[in-house]
């Protein structure tokens, strides 16, 4: 992992840059989805540690952070959690972990910058207990003029925002990956629908026994 590129800039306004939306709604959609999660949860791009507050009931938190600007003010932030926050230096895609050893698999807002979500939700599975969960909160490919507009904008998006991709169909590969059973899943919209970011999706899964 010693050649991942941190983003020091996009790291250091992360937080910023989101607090409207946290105090909107994203910190009521991380409650709703994060705080009854119990034993050992991982925390997949776990960031500047947004989900840390809540996921209070856990046992004990694995953040996976590859980032090392990213990693750096998780573990400023860690030691306030009420859970002993454990931080590794890893990717999605190939997690170091052994298989069946979480009890729940956390993403959020970080399908859209994987570089293979694919592999990242294989990875997801192994790790996960066949009694585990999987927890969702991403933005998402929208329909029609909104998706044909996410599609023009994600060249460029992606280079100012550390990789994210506005334009994918992230349900579509929760859908296709056929590891998981889908509980619940909301789609919504909490900004104006014009904004490449707006489609968005939270979603509990289970591993397909
Ligand atoms: C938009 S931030 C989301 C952070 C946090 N999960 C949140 O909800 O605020 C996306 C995060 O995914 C991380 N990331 C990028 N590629 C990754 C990969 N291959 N594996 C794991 N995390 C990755 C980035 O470093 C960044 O911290």
């Amino acid at each position: 992992m010693g050649g991942v590129r941190g983003h020091r800039i996009f790291a250091g306004f992360y937080d910023r840059l989101n607090a409207a939306a946290e105090r909107g709604f994203l910190g009521k959609r991380r409650e709703a989805l994060l705080h009854g999660l119990t034993g050992t949860v991982c925390d997949i791009g776990a960031g500047t540690g947004a989900n840390l507050p809540y996921l209070r009931s856990a046992e004990r938190i694995v953040a996976v952070e590859p980032d090392p600007a990213m990693r750096a003010r998780l573990a400023r932030r860690a030691p306030a959690t009420s859970v002993p926050v454990e931080i590794a230096e890893a990717s999605a895609e190939a997690l170091p972990f052994a298989d069946a050893s979480a009890d729940a698999v956390v993403f959020t807002l970080v399908l859209c910058t994987v570089p293979d979500p694919d592999a990242a939700l294989a990875e997801a599975r192994r790790v996960l207990r066949d009694d585990g969960k999987l927890v969702l909160l991403e933005h998402v490919r929208g329909t029609g003029r909104l998706a044909r507009g996410q599609d023009l904008v994600t060249p460029v998006w992606k280079v100012f925002g550390a990789g994210c991709h506005p334009n994918r169909d992230t349900l579509g590969t929760l859908r296709r990956h056929g590891e998981f059973e889908l509980d619940e899943v909301e789609e919504f919209s909490e900004i104006p629908r014009w904004v490449p970011v707006s489609p968005m999706i939270q979603v509990t899964a289970r591993p397909v026994s």
